[in-house]
Order: C-alpha cells, then structure tokens, then sequence
C-alpha cells in the first residue's frame, strides 16, 4: 500500500517533499518532474523555490498532468500559463524542457499520443506530485477512468468545473474537457507523491488509500504503485482508519530511507 505520512500542516508537507525533490535532482541533473497545478501542490513549489536557489537546474525536465481543451495557452488559468507562472519562472526552469498536454482543438485528435511519445522519449517520470479531486480524481482522470488509461480528452464533471470555477469569472467559463495524462501513464512514474490538505479532501483520501481498487474512485489506482506516499495534513487524514499506525510505521522508519 502507500506509505501515508501525516504532517502538521502543509507547509510542512512542501518542506518533506521538496527534501525529496531536491535530493532526485543533486543525483540526477536532469530529472524528469511530474507536474500537478491547483493548490495543492503550490507549498512544494514554494519550498523548492528556497531549496533550489544556488543549484542548477538547467537540465531538469518536466511533464505538466493536464491542460484544458480549446483554451487559449495564454489565458492566465490555462495550465500552460499556470505552470510557467507557479514553476517554471519562479524555480528558473528552462521553459523548453517543461511540456504541457497540447489543448488546441485542431490537433487534439493525437495530442494525447503525442504527449505519450514525448514522455517516453525522455524516459519516463521519475517523481510525479499528485493532488486528489475532492471527486477522487487524479490528474484530469474523472471517476470511471480506466486505469490502464493512457494521455486523452475528458469531459470534466459538473463538480471538478464547480471546484475549477474559482480561477475563473464564473462556471460558464470553465472548459467542459481537458486532456490528461492517464491513469496507466500516472502509475508508469517512478515515485507517486500524493498531497492533500484539508478536511474536503478527507473522504477522497481515505477511499484512494484504504477504499476497494475502483475506477469509480480513480485515487484508487495509487494502491497498484511500488512506490506512492501520501503526505496529508491532520485534517485530510482523519478519515483513515490506519492513521495510527502510518503515524507509528512513520515514527520508526529507518534513517536511511527517505519517503
Ligand atoms: P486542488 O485540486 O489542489 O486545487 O484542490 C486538486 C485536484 O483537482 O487534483
């Protein structure tokens, strides 16, 4: 199962698993990161951004999770713009090493095969950050994605573009698809590092963690992973019923062993 290390507070969950972030990078310059947007991820991204300065960063590569379909790349809340606004500049990333799924609707037809491609020609996703929908989902990939999935057009719930509507002048504008990487291309990274805060994101959490293998519930796929660890505040784990012992295996985890 995921290794579930529950911290005081997000800001303590940026510092953990930037930590990581940073010791992939010393020992491989030009590391392929896996790029969540929304807020969940934005404490990792902010303590990176103190850990990385005086390193090169030059040669890291990234793999942004989704982008909306039919939005203009420049849009401030297009994923492209998010990327580069919270990542990209702020770390000092080369932009040309950062890609985002393609959402331009006339070639939509094989951006996702695309996206697959240029994944696998670098080599695969070392270290991908995950955040969960409050819907379960991770990545764009909505409740009864298949988790052998692969980078695709989806139609967003009405729930997701609700929860979306806050980056936007209103639901209206909130795209009805995206294209995500896949359930099958989540579970291809090497390390899986799910993040969620909050007592929202409470049930959601518990289910992907603890709950049966469904696609009803695409979280759950994290359980099939060698390697997923789940860094959540008191809030969002306090629907798990093994929070005891994670705090315990946690506690006890040999030095040597990172997350
Ligand atoms: P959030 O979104 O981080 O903005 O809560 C998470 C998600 O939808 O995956």
């Amino acid at each position: 199962m995921a290794e579930v290390v529950i911290v005081e507070n997000a800001e303590a969950a940026g510092a953990l698993v930037a930590a990581e972030i940073v010791e992939l990078i010393d020992g491989r310059p030009d590391a392929v990161l896996g790029l969540a947007t929304g807020s969940t991820p934005l404490p990792v991204y902010k303590a990176l951004r103190e850990k990385l300065t005086g390193r090169d960063v030059s040669q890291v590569r990234g793999f942004a999770l989704d982008e909306y379909v039919g939005i203009d790349p420049a849009h401030p809340e297009s994923y492209r713009s998010v990327i580069t606004r919270e990542v990209v500049e702020p770390l000092g990333l080369d932009p040309r090493r950062i890609h985002v799924p393609n959402g331009a609707q006339d070639t939509i037809q094989h951006a996702g095969d695309d996206y697959e491609t240029a994944i696998e020609a670098a080599g695969g996703v070392d270290l991908q950050i995950l955040g969960i929908g409050t819907d379960g989902h991770i990545g764009f990939n909505e409740p009864g994605s298949s988790f052998a999935s692969r980078t695709r057009v989806k139609t967003l719930t009405v729930q997701t573009r609700e929860d979306n509507a806050r980056f936007f002048d209103s639901i209206d504008d909130v795209p009805k698809h995206c294209i995500t990487q896949g359930l099958g291309t989540i579970l291809r990274a090497r390390h899986l590092v799910l993040l969620a805060f909050g007592e929202g994101k409470a049930q959601a959490v518990a289910d992907a963690v603890e709950g049966p293998l469904s696609a009803i519930l695409p979280g759950s796929a994290i359980q099939l992973h060698p390697h997923a660890t789940v860094v959540v505040d008191e809030a969002a784990a306090s629907r798990l019923r093994l929070s005891d012992y994670y705090r315990y295996t946690y506690a006890n985890k040999p030095s040597w062993q990172g997350i």
